[in-house]
């Protein structure tokens, strides 16, 4: 075997490059390349493969006679809806976000609710003092749930009390202070995050623990981030908001055990998370009066209808390239429709600054925002108010065309529940219901321009 030499590891996505530099070409992160001892590993892996001889590893078939596995359900049914409908037993769960946008407080709700409902559950801290999440759960009313708490970071005394617990739920707070004695490198360093993630998965499938890790996003520096461990997990969720905004989505990127892309929306109040059920209410809850530059759009997040409002403002620019600043939007999308919009209906933008963004402060990225988008930005270019009762979805091409979208039936009756009574759509839409909406359903954008302000 060659002699390994020390490597760069980027603390972002975990790519392993030959020499240092200040931006990973994988992910596209600066100053988050930092280098690393060589691995290592004690186990048999680092022996020649030549002489010791492995044991037979057991073998099945595809078939299998077992019911699929029981879930449990917590109770807290925006959390359930983002596992994919409960917990599964022995699966491996990552919660990752930003220092402080709630992580800790959201885990210790779930983790006590799910105790209520008869699991046994533990709860370890390599953060806080055991006093400080105690004081917490005191302040949140979960004193009285039978959690078992721990506050400890190293990986081998964790993983004998959970041999000995024998728990179906440890929640590891956070994943970036374990600290595991057989690799020799810093805790937080992208190594050891790797080896304590994989001995707590590996340890979670053989001895049926559900195991949830808790890991902070880092912007730069020494502290590896939670997508080092993104492959090791069958659930990765993200818990995302706006800075000043109360809402919090808790957002799934990849799960083995339900549909991706679910969110589950929350609220941050004095007395911890309080679930939203009803989300579009919410994020159209700040619509004052019809003003230029809103559009209402009727979109998908997981399995759910949720209508959010696109605001855009357009203004003159005193800058030779200008603002392009968008919030909660793929700003690639938008720059493609600005492009369309330009080339293929004749309406430029050039020497206009244009900012746009989601209202409550959730990421739509499907591309069935782009008609909405577009009668954003239409909209707050010509000064025209759109109805307030209209709500619009649909894909464009970048030959202008309007696309037809999954879900066209959902989408409209969510913005009926909501009171809205027109809807904008691509033409081969497939709509069978909705009786209660006025449906104009469209074949290009520049039909739409010339129905909506004019001839444009
Ligand atoms: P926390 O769960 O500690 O965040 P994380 O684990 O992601 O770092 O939450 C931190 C913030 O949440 C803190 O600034 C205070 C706020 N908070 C509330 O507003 N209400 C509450 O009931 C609790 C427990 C926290
Ligand atoms: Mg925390």
């Amino acid at each position: 075997m060659a002699k390994a030499s020390a490597s760069f590891t980027c603390t972002e996505c975990g790519a392993v490059h030959r020499k240092w530099s200040g931006r990973c070409d994988a992910c596209g992160a600066w100053n988050a390349i930092v280098e690393e001892a060589p691995l290592s590993v004690s186990g048999p892996a680092s022996k020649s493969l030549g002489g010791a001889k492995g044991r037979r590893i057991d073998l099945t078939t595809l078939a299998t006679e077992e019911a699929p596995p029981p879930r449990t359900l917590c109770g807290m049914a925006e959390f359930d809806r983002v596992l994919g409908g409960g917990l599964v037993p022995a699966s491996a769960i990552l919660v990752g976000g930003d220092p402080g946008i709630g992580k800790s407080t959201l885990l210790l709700q779930a983790v006590a609710a799910f105790a209520r409902r008869g699991l046994k559950c533990l709860y370890i801290s390599g953060e806080e003092a055991s006093a400080q999440v105690r004081m917490r759960a005191a302040r949140l009313g979960l004193a009285d749930a039978p959690v078992q708490l721990g506050a400890e970071t190293n990986l081998r005394d964790i993983l004998t009390t959970l041999e000995a617990e024998r728990p179906d739920l440890v929640v590891i707070d956070s994943i970036q202070t374990m600290w595991a004695d057989m690799v020799e490198a810093a805790p937080g360093s992208v190594s050891q995050v790797r080896a304590a993630a994989h001995e707590l998965v590996t340890f979670a499938k053989s001895r049926g623990v559900s195991v949830v890790l808790v890991g902070h996003v880092t912007k730069e520096g020494q502290i590896a981030g939670p997508r080092v461990v993104e492959h090791m997990v069958d659930t990765v969720l993200y818990f995302e908001g706006e800075r000043g905004h109360q809402f919090r989505i808790l957002r799934a990127v990849k799960n083995r055990f339900g549909p991706a892309s679910e969110i589950g929306v929350f609220e941050m109040t004095g007395g911890g998370l309080a679930e939203v059920a009803n989300p579009s209410a919410l994020f159209l809850s700040e619509r004052g009066q019809p003003a230029p530059g809103s559009a209402v759009f009727a979109g998908i997040e997981g399995t759910r209808p949720v209508l959010t409002e696109i605001q855009a403002l357009v203004a003159p620019s005193s800058l030779a390239s200008p603002r392009r600043t968008v919030v909660g939007l793929d700003s690639g999308r938008v720059s493609t429709i600005l492009a369309v919009l330009e080339s293929r209906c004749g309406i430029p933008f050039a020497g206009l600054d244009v900012f746009l963004n989601v209202a409550g402060g959730l990421k739509v990225l499907e591309p069935a925002a782009d008609l909405a988008l577009a009668a954003a930005l239409l909209s707050a270019r010509e000064d025209v108010a759109l109805p307030p009762d209209l709500v619009i979805f649909g894909e464009i091409s970048l030959s202008a065309a309007l696309r037809p979208v999954g879900q066209a039936e959902n989408r409209l009756k969510e913005a009926e529940k909501l009171g809205f009574s027109q809807a904008i759509l691509p033409v081969g839409t497939k709509v069978e219901g909705s009786a209660g909406m006025a449906l104009r359903k469209l074949p290009d954008l520049v039909t739409f321009v010339g129905d909506m302000f004019g001839a444009g």
